[in-house]
Parts: C-alpha cells; structure tokens; sequence
C-alpha cells in the first residue's frame, strides 16, 4: 500500500462570513468545519495530516487536540498552489497526497476511498462534479475526442466558451507527492488573481503525458464549501436531513424529519418515538421503546428501554434506567443516575444524585449532591440545601422514605429508612428509622390584628 498523507488547507479568513472567529471554527451539527474534516481524514489512517493555517492561528490549532496533526503556517495566503507548497518540507518524496478543505466540512469517508482506490500507480485523481450552475467554480477541461482531463481553469480566467463547461473541480484532489515536489515549485501566478493556483499543476502534469483520473461524490452536498452564513445554514438543514433520514430508515418514529437536530451521534433501539424539535447533543442512545416527547434537549445521555420523557426537558450527562416517567420541564444536570421506574416530574431539578428504582419526585423540587434510596416519595417543594456558599454537602436518603412537601433538607443529612418527615420541615440532623420526624411552629392566630393600610392621600 502507497503511503497516504492528507493535506487540509484552512488558511483562509472567510471575509464573507462576517465574523471575528476563523471561517473554519464556525459549527454545523455542533462541531467546527475543520472538525467534520479532521474526523474524516482521521477514518483514513493516513500517515500525516498538515493543516494549513494563516488565520487565527492559536485558535485554530487549539480547537482541535492531537499529536497526528501537523501544523503548517502559510503567512501570506497567495493561492492554493502556495498553501500546499508550505506543506512540501513535511511530506516525503513517496506516496501519495490528498487535498481536502477546512471550508469543505460534509465530505464522506466512502467518497474519498473511492477516489483512493482509483489511483492507480501514479496517477493523480480530482473529486470532480457536474452542476447546473458553475458560476465561479474551476472548470474541468476534457479532450473533445479521447474525454481526457487536460486542464482546471478558473472562473475568472475562462473563456466564453468554458463557462459552458459544467463540470467543475470540487478542488478534492490525490496526488503523487513526487509530483508536488517536481511541479508545484513550477507553478506561476499570471492570472487574473494574481495567485498560485494548485489547479495549474494539472496542465503540468497533462504536458508530462501523465494520466489525470475523475471521481465523483455520492452526494453533490458533500463537495458543497462555505463561504457565507447563509450556505453554512443550508448545509446544516442538508445534513439534519440526512441524518433524520437516516434514523427513518432505521426504524425510528420522527413526528418531523426536518425538525430534529443531531450535534453528535444519536443511536436508537427499535420502535424509539421522537417528537418535533428535540436536540441531541454529544453522545446519545435510546433504547428500545423509548419516547421524546416535543422540545427537548438531550445532551450525552444513555436512555434505557420503556422510558418516557415528556415535552420541553433539558437533560445533561445523566444516565436513565428502564421504564422511568421524565418531565415535562425536568432539568437533569450532569453526575445523575437514575435507576428503573423512577418518576422526575415538571419543574423538579435534580444535579450529581443516584435515585434508585421506584423512587419518586414529582413536582418542584430540588435534589442535589444525594444518594435516593428505592421507593422513596419526595414531596412537592422539597429542596436539598447542598451549598453552605463554599462547599457542597451530600444529602442521603435511605429507602421507603417519604418527605412532605415543601420541606428543606440541609446536608450534609441523612434521612434513615423508612423516615417520614411531615410537611414544611426543615431538617438538620439525622432521623430516626420508621418514625414521623417534623419541625414545624405551633399554627397561631393573633385576635384582633390588623394589616397596615396605605394612607389616603
Ligand atoms: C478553488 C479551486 C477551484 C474550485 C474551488 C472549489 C484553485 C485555484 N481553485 O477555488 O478550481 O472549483 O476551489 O470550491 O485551487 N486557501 C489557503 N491558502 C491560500 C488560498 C486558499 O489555505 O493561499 C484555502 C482557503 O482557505 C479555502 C481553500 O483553500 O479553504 C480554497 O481557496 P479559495 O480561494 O476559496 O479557492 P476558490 O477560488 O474557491
Ligand atoms: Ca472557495
């Protein structure tokens, strides 16, 4: 197998995008476009990834992590052609290159292994595309009798007969590093940009009598580049799209295929239901059976069989277990764990606790930094003092308890088995197992007391 480096050129501003962060740092499905890349060219084991960069330097080389990365500065951006002569020092003389781009973020693994298998010994492959409309792109010029690649030119540099050329290049392209080394220094800038097109390189090669293959994405949303806000927004419904349609085709109940947002990997068992605009985030799987009610957001989450979460709640590194009863409006923050047929209802926030099977807190509440015991029944209103304003303190309830409602619990505390705590208590020490423990004041009533009046004016 020829060695395979993949080059990423990201050096570009992104004037059009009219913004203060790097054109390659904005999101689609909650990860940078030189993300999306980077994940790609990774699948491919390559021997080397050089990313290009000119712009926004520190932040783009610290929004991604990795010692297989290498980091190229092209101070001046003068071209495609210059961006990837700055790499040449980094890549050895055999095997091959692939050019993608940090602008380019939705190309498919399968695409690209597909250009990889056509090269044959020494032979460059383009990613190469037909559109209705090619305003602007490279044009591929064929030899009218044999359909041979001959040359790319640039929109700006074509004549009015090339501008009928529909074929366009998508600028992916594998090339033998040899032929960068020998080529690439030949290149010049006489055009109407004034820039050091990679693209030249082909008329080069043509001269040479070497071979110039095409390949073609499966998808023409694969090759699609950002340049502008409003295409990054079209490209992101594209891939919601694909990827609501997908999870479709896997079985999956969508009330809406185009209103559902995936920003990360979402794996559903069989017979999951989904209702309209939820958001998953980070890594989320559904078991078999389990139903999303409409507006809510799931964000690294593991969701076991038979459990149901009602509309509108937001829920964060939590792990849920079987045939459990969520929401609506329950916020679950990240350190949870809930066991089987647990219930968390409307308005009830529960942060870093383990609730066991059978427990219940079903309205407003607040249970934070606690281990739950089964079958425990936690009254409206309840709330876990965990925060003395400088450390947090963990609240234990041991099982079969039963807490009235609007009762504060101020940890560290232990509510022991079997406790029943009567409504509106405050608790500071430890129960009693089994017994009724309650703090309340004795109800009073003041004869003859009247409420301060406004004075009339
Ligand atoms: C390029 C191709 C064109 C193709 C089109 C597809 C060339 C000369 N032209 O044109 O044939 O149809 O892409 O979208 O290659 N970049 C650098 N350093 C530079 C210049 C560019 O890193 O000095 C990066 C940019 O950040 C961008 C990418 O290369 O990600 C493409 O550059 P751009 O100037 O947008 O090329 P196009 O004119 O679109
Ligand atoms: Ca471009």
């Amino acid at each position: 197998m020829t060695k395979l480096n993949v080059v990423i050129l990201a050096a570009g501003e992104g004037k059009r995008m009219r913004s203060s962060l790097p054109k390659v740092l904005h999101t689609l499905a909650g990860r940078s476009l030189l993300m999306h890349v980077t994940k790609t060219a990774r699948l491919l084991s390559p021997e080397k990834i050089c990313i290009v960069i000119g712009h926004g330097v520190e932040k783009v080389k610290q929004s991604i992590k990795g010692n297989d990365l290498t980091w190229v500065l092209q101070e001046q951006q003068l071209g495609t052609g210059h961006a990837l002569m700055q790499t040449l020092p980094h890549l050895e003389r055999d095997g091959l290159t692939l050019v993608l781009y940090g602008d380019v973020p939705l190309i498919r693994i399968h695409t690209l292994q597909k250009l990889i298998a056509k090269a044959e010994e020494k032979h460059c492959v383009l990613l190469t595309a037909v559109i209705e409309n090619p305003l602007g792109y490279g044009r591929i010029v064929r030899d009218t009798e044999t359909g041979a690649i001959k040359a790319i030119i640039e929109q700006k540099d074509t004549s009015a007969e090339q501008q009928e050329i529909h074929e366009i290049n998508t600028g992916i392209m594998l090339i033998p590093n040899e032929y960068l080394h020998d080529w690439l220094p030949k290149i010049k800038n006489k055009n109407m940009q004034n820039e050091y097109y990679l693209t030249d390189i082909i008329a080069l090669l043509v001269k040479q009598d070497i071979q110039v293959a095409s390949s073609q994405a499966a998808n023409l949303w694969e090759v699609m580049g950002i340049n502008n806000k409003s295409q990054l927004a079209a490209l992101e419904r594209i891939y919601q799209r694909d990827c609501a349609d997908k999870l479709l085709h896997q079985g999956v109940s969508l009330m809406d295929p185009s209103r559902i947002d995936i920003r990360g990997e979402l794996i559903c068992g069989s017979d999951v239901e989904i209702d309209i605009d939820c958001i998953f985030e980070g890594n989320v799987k559904l078991d078999d059976f389990v139903q999303i009610g409409a507006h809510c957001i799931l964000k690294n989450v593991k969701v076991a069989a038979d459990t149901t979460i009602l509309p509108y709640s937001l829920i964060e590194n939590t792990e849920i277990g079987e045939n459990c009863k969520i929401g609506p409006y329950a916020r679950i923050r990240p350190g949870t764990k809930l066991s089987n047929k647990v219930h968390i209802g409307n308005f009830v926030e529960v942060k870093n606790s383990q609730i066991a099977s059978g427990s219940k807190a079903n309205h407003l509440s607040y249970i934070g930094d606690s281990i739950v015991g089964k079958n425990v029944n936690i009254g409206a209103g309840t709330i876990t003092c965990n925060y003395d304003g400088a450390n947090k303190h963990q609240t234990i309830i041991e099982d079969d308890v039963f807490i009235g409602s609007d009762t504060q619990l101020i940890a560290p505390v232990t509510i022991s088995k079997g406790s029943t705590i009567g409504a509106g208590s405050t608790i500071t020490r430890e129960t009693p197992e089994g017994q009724l423990t309650l703090s309340r004041s004795k109800q009073v009533s003041i004869a003859g007391w009247k409420r301060p009046q406004k004075p009339k004016v």
